[in-house]
């Protein structure tokens, strides 16, 4: 029995040196560690032989197992190294092919450009206050000052969401931000109604306007409005304010110029044009060869406005303004169709 130990092991350690790979590695555990191999058949047959025998046959055949473990393992090892330096060797990586560049998203233009707005607010001291997209007759037009028979108002301007048993004060979606200018006074006024606070703020948000779609008027666009109530601010704070902001948006050459203007909630008002920045004012095809591109309107708060928000007129004084952004998005990108900014098409929008 010894004997055919020796046998067993020294056949199997030959048959080791033949084994080049993976597939050879395994097929050889089973032939020589299997459960039906020459070896683990000696190891069955130990019950049959004699008590005197049994012990040193056992002993002997833990020896050549634990040996053909570890000849396999080496064995197994050096395949291992083999294959890896052959495969380093054949299977060349181009390390230096350009790889696919990943698409990230970024930005919508309006977007890009409210934030824009917001931030040169910001920065001149104008904090950020935002308001409801659904209003109130009530506070879009009424407390605004706007006559009851204003053309804003008829059903084929305003989307009107609910206007049953309600006639007096239907439910629409906002046509502008400047009823945020309401809320926020009240809003300021509620904290302390003997000394209201002063207010600088800037109202951002979508506006709404049951038009006819063109390339040059929307359903809905951004609206950003600006608003500033407390003691002794005059027309010159409007100017100083507006010349300043333009100046931040355009360039610190940007001539601008205030024309008299009317809007409902703001007595005196103005429209604030900035010089062509196309042609230099000289005159164009952007600016109607006018040399001046219109970018927002503004005015002294209303005393009625004021009185609405909870302000008393005889001793604050306020001014507003209100821009439309994606109309500034035009001017500085000489887009002419408004309906690039909500058709989605990415070739528009890749270009921000
Ligand atoms: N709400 C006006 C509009 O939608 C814009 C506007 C004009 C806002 C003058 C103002 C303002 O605050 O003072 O066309």
């Amino acid at each position: 029995m010894l004997d055919k130990l020796n046998e067993i092991e020294k056949s199997a350690l030959e048959s080791l040196a033949d084994v080049k790979d993976q597939s050879a590695v395994d097929a050889w555990r089973v032939a020589n560690l299997g459960r039906s191999s020459p070896l683990m058949q000696v190891f069955s047959g130990l019950g049959k032989l004699s008590k005197e025998e049994k012990p040193a046959v056992g002993a002997a055949a833990n020896k050549v197992k634990v040996a053909l473990e570890a000849a396999l393992e080496e064995r197994s090892k050096a395949v291992k190294e083999t294959m890896l330096a052959k495969s380093l060797e054949e299977e060349v990586l181009d390390v230096t092919l350009p790889g696919r560049a990943v698409n990230i998203g970024r930005l919508h233009p309006s977007t890009q450009q409210l934030r824009r707005v917001l931030s040169i607010l910001a920065e001149m001291g104008f904090q950020v206050y935002t308001s409801r997209e659904v209003e109130s007759d009530e506070m879009n037009f009424q407390l605004l000052n706007f006559a009851p028979h204003h053309p804003a108002r008829e059903m084929q301007d305003s989307f009107y969401i609910e206007a049953e048993g309600r006639e007096d004060n239907p439910i629409l979606m906002r046509t502008h931000t400047s009823p945020g200018q309401i809320r926020a006074m009240r809003e300021a006024v509620a904290t302390n109604p003997q000394n209201p606070p002063p207010i600088r703020i800037a109202l951002p948000g979508m506006c709404y306007r049951y038009e006819q779609i063109t390339a040059r008027s929307e359903i809905q666009f951004n609206q950003v409005e600006g608003l500033a109530v407390g003691e002794g601010i005059t027309f010159a704070d409007l100017k100083g304010t507006l010349t300043d902001f333009a100046r931040r948006m355009f360039g610190s050459h940007a001539r601008v110029r205030f024309r008299a203007s009317y809007f409902p909630f703001t007595e005196p008002s103005a429209e604030v044009d900035v010089e062509c920045f196309v042609c230099g004012g000289k005159g164009c095809q952007v600016c109607k060869n006018s040399g001046w591109l219109e970018i927002l309107g503004s005015g002294m708060v209303h005393p009625t406005v004021l009185e609405n928000g909870g302000y008393d007129p005889r001793r604050y004084t306020g001014f507003a303004f209100g821009m439309g952004t994606e109309r500034q998005l035009m001017l500085r990108n000489k887009i002419t169709d408004i309906r690039y900014f909500w058709g989605n098409d990415e070739r528009f929008l890749e270009q921000f």
